[in-house]
């Protein structure tokens, strides 16, 4: 099965040809070779390869690509050269919250979602 598919990806509109079926992760990684992303559990549960879609914060291995016509995608390469990308990853850096350093994208992402929405968030936020 094969379809095409628009969306935006970091400001830049993609046409995707291909299996609607395949994973919004894969695609970005293999297919459009931005990395940033990336596959830990690939069931949703960990959030490393989160990323923006409409805003919303998902986990793109669960996303068929199919799922995103028309939508608007933001990964860790599109936010981290931004101010408040900026912001996010130097306090993560000063901080030292990198453990491994494998996940920190997806960490980035929901910082940078939380603060989009709650500029003010309290410790439990
Ligand atoms: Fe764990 Fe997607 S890889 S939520």
């Amino acid at each position: 099965m094969s379809a095409e598919i628009k969306f935006t990806l970091n400001g830049k509109k993609i046409v995707y040809n291909g299996d609607p079926l395949r994973r919004l992760l894969d695609v970005i990684r293999e297919d459009l070779s931005l990395t940033g992303s990336k596959e830990g559990c690939g069931e949703g549960e960990c959030g490393a390869c989160s990323v923006l879609k409409d805003g919303e914060l998902v986990t793109s291995c669960i996303i068929p690509v199919g799922a995103c016509c028309g939508s608007d995608i933001k990964t860790i390469e599109g936010i981290r050269d931004t101010e408040k990308g900026q912001c996010i990853i130097n306090a993560f850096a000063e901080g030292g919250a990198v453990q491994c350093g494998f996940c920190i994208p997806g960490m980035v992402m929901a910082a940078y979602y939380l603060l989009d929405r709650n500029p003010n968030p309290n410790e439990d936020e």
